[in-house]
């Protein structure tokens, strides 16, 4: 389907009674529209930007490391919107888009991903380069080579590197890890390294998925997505996971200027955000109109939401085993929650889900309010803008 944003105007040209070219304004109500040209050449399509607005933006993020979106701008942010949006449309009609033809991506995950990697690795492809995939078992950091060594490395053979990692100690054997100990890494990294450094879901953030994430808000609400309610919520699951996405949503609305309601159990220094994050995002929302707002009854928070979405996260994981079951109810989002949102409301989960315990399987199975496959599928795209920019 092609993106619900694309808008056609009727100017084309006919040459010896075939249509030579279409204009197309893409207007993705994101800040700006631009024109594209579809055009038929020796029987192959082409999509000319005619405007030359992308180029723009497009030489000022080549280099830049995608390790936190509070290193972005909104105009960068939405320049990632518009390429992932453009690079699904010739995905769409089969257009051959090797941007980055020759060029290696490597690829650490410290812990099994199934989305990331699979996006990252058809995406990189798709772009006309080579994905190289390992675990830190398989490089020399199993021997304790130093992280400032292994970015020398990374920038003689590749031109990217991805990293997902999050906790030291169960993941590369450290005796301690403390919250934001991932993120020094991934800093050092870009330090020594001369390539971009993505950044595949630290102890902070998860930015990949969240561009993913409003590019199918983006496609769901036009140019509305901005004014909807989007319900940022915590949801039980014993599994202790990375608050990387409700910190990153909290970040993003606020440099786009959204509506966010952070919804968590009051459960200080475990269930709610890093004040950091929090109040980067409340700044950031008050400059362009948005609001970040904090409620602690998720049946409240889902009073007139447009997106419910609510996933498991946990800052300290000795508490959220102990105070976490008392949750499990109210916190498994279901039909009931919906019945408390507008009647067009979505669910959304990065994925994956803990059926059963995180959302109902009645709900999540529900087509016409969930939307987790699109979301899923919007990686791809939105990862590949981000490479494509960065690369
Ligand atoms: N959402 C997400 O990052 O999925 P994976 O862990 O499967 O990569």
């Amino acid at each position: 389907m092609l993106p619900e944003a694309v808008i056609a105007s009727p100017r084309t040209a006919i040459r010896g009674g075939a249509i030579f070219y279409i204009d197309i304004a893409l207007a993705l109500n994101i800040g700006f529209s631009f024109l594209i040209r579809i055009q038929r050449k020796n029987g192959i399509y082409q999509i000319n930007n005619q405007q030359g607005v992308l180029n723009m933006i497009t030489r000022r993020m080549k280099g830049k490391d995608f390790i936190s979106l509070m290193d972005y701008s909104r105009e960068e942010l939405e320049t990632i919107l518009e390429v992932a949006a453009y690079l699904k449309l010739q995905n769409a009609i089969g257009q051959p888009h090797e941007l980055l033809k020759g060029k290696n991506l490597g690829m650490l995950f410290a812990s099994p991903s199934t989305r990331t990697r699979l996006s990252f690795s058809t995406g990189i492809d798709q772009l006309g380069g080579n994905g190289q995939v390992y675990n830190p078992q398989e490089l020399q950091l199993a021997h304790k080579e130093t992280w400032k060594d292994t970015g020398e490395m990374i920038s003689r053979f590749l031109d990217g590197f991805a990293i997902r990692l999050y906790n030291l100690k169960t993941q590369m054997g450290a005796e301690t890890y403390e919250y934001g100990d991932a993120r020094k890494v991934l800093r050092g990294l870009a330090e020594t390294a001369r390539i971009p450094i993505i950044n595949m879901l630290d102890d902070k953030e998860h930015p990949c998925q969240i561009m993913g994430d409003i590019l199918t808000m983006v496609e769901k609400f036009g140019v509305d997505y901005k004014k909807k309610k989007v319900v940022m919520g915590w949801a039980y699951d014993d599994r202790a996971k990375s608050p990387g996405v409700p910190q990153t949503m909290a970040i993003a609305g606020g440099i786009l200027g959204m509506n966010i309601t952070l919804a968590y159990p009051p459960e200080e220094g475990c269930y709610d955000i890093d004040p950091e994050y929090l109040a980067f995002a409340k700044k950031a929302a008050q400059a362009l109109g948005g609001s970040i707002t904090v409620e602690n009854d998720i049946w409240k928070a889902s009073e007139g939401a447009d997106v419910i979405y609510c996933k498991s996260w946990a800052r300290q994981p000795d508490v959220h085993a102990k105070k976490g079951p008392q949750y499990a109810e109210d916190w498994c989002i279901s039909h009931k929650h919906f019945e408390k949102a507008n009647p067009q409301a979505v669910y959304m989960h990065c994925l994956p889900a803990k059926r059963n315990k995180e959302v109902t399987d009645a709900l999540i199975d529900d087509p016409a309010i969930s939307i987790v496959n699109d979301e899923a599928e919007n990686r791809l795209h939105a990862q590949k803008a981000i490479m494509a920019l960065t690369m």
